[in-house]
């Protein structure tokens, strides 16, 4: 792939320093089983997830890709301590994820504002949670929402908004409480394609000003090549981590069109075409 290092390993930066800073999210060796029915009717296991390893540096925003089913929101619920793993470690700035913690925050892809409550009061939503005061929660919430382009519709509720905007106020929401790790499960994939190409292109540049960690789940070759620095390709069931490719485009990717650049195609239709590969 020419122009980008594609990487065998799982999930390793490509001459990562060992004497450089431990790397923001560990996950090693984790392995998902979750219990089912087979046919017969007599209990089965399937595995979801299968010895999953990933380094992911401070700031960075890395995709996971795969088929339907191969557990990439098993993986995102794993790391934000909503489920639990049966084997393996995931390590957050140093702790291990045992439970949801305030600076693991989800963006779902279905939006999971609260109907009855106005813009303002679902972003600052968290900060009620955490007991803050009405005046400065608001504040903080103000904040976010302008840093999401919604300045002005504060005191609108959910359905007066389109998707596209009731997600910019997820994404308020899930920044209110400045997490380390933002974990979003296929935010964008509920919009029309150009409302999702505009958010894509309005997130990176937020993700540029704030440089919050950001892994980023999506079905879509063209999404994780835009948005990541790295893509994590992900094997069908069960979900194993088959390649690490590192964007061609670098940083440089948030001020330009990467669609139109040749590594562009190239790119995509190498990952087309490892998608498409029987895994080994
Ligand atoms: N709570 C559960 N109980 C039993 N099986 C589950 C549970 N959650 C997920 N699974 C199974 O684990 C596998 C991975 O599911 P997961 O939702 O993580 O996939 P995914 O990669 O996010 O898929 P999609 O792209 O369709 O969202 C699937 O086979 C799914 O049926
Ligand atoms: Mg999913």
């Amino acid at each position: 792939m020419a122009g980008a290092t594609v990487l065998d390993i799982a999930g390793g930066r490509p001459g990562a320093d060992p004497t450089s800073a431990p790397p923001m999210v560990a996950v090693r060796n984790v392995t998902k089983r979750f219990r089912t029915r087979a046919r017969s009717g007599e209990p089965d296991v399937m595995v979801a997830l299968d010895r999953v390893s990933m380094d992911i540096d401070e700031g960075e925003l890395v995709s996971l890709l795969g088929a339907s089913g191969c557990g990439k929101t098993t993986l995102l619920r794993i790391l934000a301590g909503l489920v639990k793993h049966d084997e393996g470690s995931v390590v957050v700035q140093g702790t291990t994820v045992r439970e949801p913690r305030r600076d693991l925050c989800m963006v779902f892809q279905n939006f999971g504002l609260l109907p009855w409550r106005t813009v303002i009061a679902n972003v600052a939503f968290p900060l009620e949670l955490d007991r803050m005061g009405r005046a400065e929660r608001e504040e903080v919430a103000a904040r976010y929402i302008e840093t999401v382009g919604l300045k002005g519709f504060e005191r609108h509720y959910p359905h007066e908004l389109s998707g596209g905007m009731q997600q910019r106020v997820g994404i308020a929401r899930a920044l209110t409480r400045k997490p380390l790790v933002l974990l979003m499960d296929e935010p964008f994939a509920a919009l029309d394609a150009q409302t999702r190409e505009s958010l894509q292109e309005d997130f990176l540049r937020i993700w540029k000003d704030l440089r919050t960690t950001v892994i980023f789940v999506t079905h879509s070759i063209d999404e994780a090549l835009v948005m990541s620095d790295r893509v994590m390709i992900f094997t069908p069931r069960p979900g194993r981590l088959r390649r690490t490719i590192e964007s061609p485009f670098g940083p440089d990717r948030v001020d330009r069109d990467v669609r139109a650049l040749p590594d562009f195609a190239r790119c995509r239709q190498e990952i087309r075409q490892m998608l498409r590969e029987e895994p080994q």
